[in-house]
Order: C-alpha cells, then structure tokens, then sequence
C-alpha cells in the first residue's frame, strides 16, 4: 500500500469512527422514552395541574383517551430495533397507568420486548390491588413510583385528593410482601412532593416506610413542589418552586433533549410538561404515522432545538418560565429535612434518600455500596429526577 493508500484508508477509518460515534450520541435517539398510554387519572392533587386548578389538561384538544394496545406494540417494537435502545421507559408521566383498562396488556407487552427491565411505573398507588401488583412483578417491572405525601391521613389525604390513606398505605405494604417472596425485584421509590403544607410531616413518612421497604433496593424522593403548569399557579403556599420570571437562562433543556414523550394519542410532545401541546405548537409528530426516529430527527424538533440553543425570546412562552432551561442554585439549607448520612445524592430541586432499615440506628454510617448497587443507584436517580429534578 502506497503513501496515498494508506491516508485515503485512513481517512475513511477516521470518517467511519466518526459516523459511529455520531450515529451513538444521545441527540440522535432518545435516552429515555415516557408515554402515557391513557390521559387521565381517579385523583385530584392539588399540586398537580393536570386534572384541578387554573391550567388543566384541555379536554377540547386533549380528549380523554386510551392508546390503542396495538399502537402501543407498534411504540414497544419500533423501540426494541433501535441502534441504541433507551436506557428507561417511564409509564404515566401525566396520568395514572393503573387506570389503564390496558394494564395487562401493556405489561405483556414490556415482557416480550424485553423492556420492562428499563421500565418505571409512576402511580397515585390507589388502584395497586393484588392482581396487580403480581402481573408488575411478574412481568419484570424496574421500578415502581407510588407519590405519597405525608405521614397522617389527614395532611396525606389533602395531598393525593380522592386516594385513601389506609388503601394506598396498605397496598405498598402488601406489594413489598409479594416482592419478597418472590424472586421479581422491581424497586420502589417513594415520592414526596413537598409542600409548604406537609413540610412537617416528611421525617415522620420516611419514617413510616423506612419501618418496611428494603434498603438495599429502595429509596424515598423527598422532592420539592414545583409549578411545572402553562400558566403559573395563583394558590399560595403549595410550591417550593413557582414558575421563574428572573435569572440565568442556560441555552438547553434536558428534558427535550434527552426525552421522547408519547401522548396516549400517539402525539409527541416537547416535554413531559407539554400536555396541552402548546410548547410543540400541536405536537411534534404523531407516532400513529410517523416512526419515532423521523420525529426525534426531524424538522419541527431540531427549530425548537434552534430556539434553545439561541436562548433568545423565540422560545415558547410556557419553556420561558419554566426552571428547566434557569440555571440551577443549589437547594437552600434551610429547606433540608434529613441528614447527610441519609441523603444518597441532591437533585436541583430534590433529595434522593436512602433508607437505613429498622435494625440501624440513626446515627451509625450506613455500608458501603458494591459496585452493582452503585450502578442500579446511579439508575434510579437519573430516573426519579427525569421527571421532577
Ligand atoms: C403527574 S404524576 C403522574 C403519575 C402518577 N399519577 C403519580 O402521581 O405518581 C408524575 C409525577 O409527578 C409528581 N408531581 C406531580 N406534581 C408535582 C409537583 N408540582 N412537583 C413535584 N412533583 C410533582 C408526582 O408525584 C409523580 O411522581
Ligand atoms: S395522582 Fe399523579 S396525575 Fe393524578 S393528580 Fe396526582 S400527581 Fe397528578
Ligand atoms: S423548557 Fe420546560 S416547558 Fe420547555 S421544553 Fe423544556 S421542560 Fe418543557
């Protein structure tokens, strides 16, 4: 091989290493896929602007809907051939999955496709029957999400609006009891959206599931409220953090840019928080005749990513109040509930805490992870803040 040859054969080496790494980076497929496959749920949070308040989901544009279960092959298969399938599927980003008529279905779906080990099911916990929670574990469920939001039925009940405490409480329970008995180790995180209004009760609720989750496989989310809503909320006291009108923009948002957002009609939105379709301008695509790539790729994604990266006021109205695309400031001491030691890691606007099991007392340094645990660790954060940081 002469000079010549061995530079052009170079060349193209270098220029084939390059596709590669190009053809593998994140911009090109989406790193976590969330989908709704219905559009509503049997609660009312008052936190929570889907379904209550001043900025709901619009039913003229948004109908109640359930996504066809062959829709939801289509979603699961198309996923399943990627180069580079994501590294987690989030369930019921704006709805309430074990309402699904479909659950079933959905959930032998995951299994075939071998997605349910990416897979994370976010739940009010209320409908968590025993049928149900075999057919999670059984299908090889990652994790499961279940909010609840104080530790008296009281202030718990004036959170999840329409859930019941005992119920929900006693559902957890026995879902933990299945999972210990079997060999399905779906974790569990326990979300707390902290308001003003149940502050005071976030010590005594991870107390309260400290006494009987594993500590090894399970973590509790005490995670600030934030007004994720169009239109900014006008009821006082319920978020940590209102919409921002002030502060450093970052020319980026992750969630855009690591999300794919499936609507139970097959409509793609910016962002989770794009429900009405508003941020898109009615959608990015639509998965019922388009494939996700072509939508993840295509025009009407890379003009908002454009309006991002220009950082100037042609970004969408609601994205310019919203804290995803505000540099962060580190959470103020004086909102941290839980010492050092428990905290496993600090999100922007939440704390990621370990349970230490009832044999430990409070004040003993907790083991040191393996490497195994590190890596799953590592997982449920990145997933548990993909929704609310
Ligand atoms: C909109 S919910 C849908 C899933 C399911 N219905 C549930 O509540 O878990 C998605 C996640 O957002 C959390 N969430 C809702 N409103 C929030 C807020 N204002 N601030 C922080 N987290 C919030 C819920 O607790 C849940 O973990
Ligand atoms: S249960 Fe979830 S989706 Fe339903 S109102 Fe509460 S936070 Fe919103
Ligand atoms: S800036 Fe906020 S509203 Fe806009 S795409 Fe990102 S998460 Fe969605």
């Amino acid at each position: 091989m002469n000079s010549d040859e061995s530079l052009a054969n170079g060349v193209t080496r270098a220029m084939d290493e390059s596709a590669a790494v190009r053809v593998l980076s994140s911009r090109d497929f989406p790193t976590v896929v969330l989908i709704d496959t219905v559009n509503f749920c049997n609660a009312r949070c008052p936190f929570c602007p889907l379904f209550q308040g001043e900025s709901q989901v619009d039913r003229e544009k948004r109908p109640a809907t359930i996504m066809p279960q062959e829709l939801f092959d289509r979603i699961l298969r198309e996923l399943r051939g990627w180069e580079r399938p994501p590294d987690s599927i989030l369930l019921s980003p704006n709805s309430e999955i074990l309402t699904d008529p479909l659950l079933m279905e959905r959930l032998d779906t995951l299994r075939s496709f071998d997605m349910a080990k990416v897979t994370t099911l976010l739940t009010n916990g209320q409908f968590l029957d025993e049928a149900k929670a075999r057919a999670i574990l059984e299908a090889g469920v990652q994790q499961l999400m279940p909010g609840f939001d104080g530790a008296s039925k009281t202030v718990y009940e004036g959170h999840r609006v329409r859930c019941n405490y005992e119920r929900v409480l006693g559902n957890i329970q026995s879902f933990v009891k299945l999972r210990d008995a079997s060999a399905h180790k779906t974790n569990i995180i326990i979300k707390f959206v902290r308001t003003p209004r149940n502050d005071h009760e976030v010590a005594d609720a991870y107390s309260l599931f400290n006494a009987f989750l594993d500590p090894e496989l399970d973590r509790f989310n005490d995670a600030l409220a934030t007004d994720w809503a169009n239109v900014g909320s006008s009821v006082d006291a319920l978020y940590y953090y209102p919409k921002l009108t002030e502060g450093r923009r970052v020319g980026r948002c992750n969630y855009f840019e690591d999300g794919l957002m499936i609507q139970a009609d097959g409509k793609i939105g910016a962002c989770c928080w794009d429900y009405n379709l508003t941020i898109s301008g009615g959608g990015l695509g639509d998965a019922n005749d388009t494939s996700l790539l072509d939508v993840w790729r295509g025009g009407r994604r890379q003009a908002l990513q454009q309006s991002f990266l220009a950082c100037d006021d042609n970004i969408p109205d609601a994205c310019k109040s919203c804290i995803m695309i505000y540099e962060w400031d580190p959470i103020p001491d004086r909102l941290v509930r839980f010492e050092d030691s428990i905290i496993e890691s600090r999100g922007p606007t939440s704390f990621m805490c370990l349970f230490r099991g009832t044999a430990a007392p409070a004040t003993e340094p907790l083991a040191e992870a393996s490497p195994e645990t590190g890596v799953a660790r590592r997982m449920l954060r990145r997933i548990a803040w993909f929704l609310f940081p």
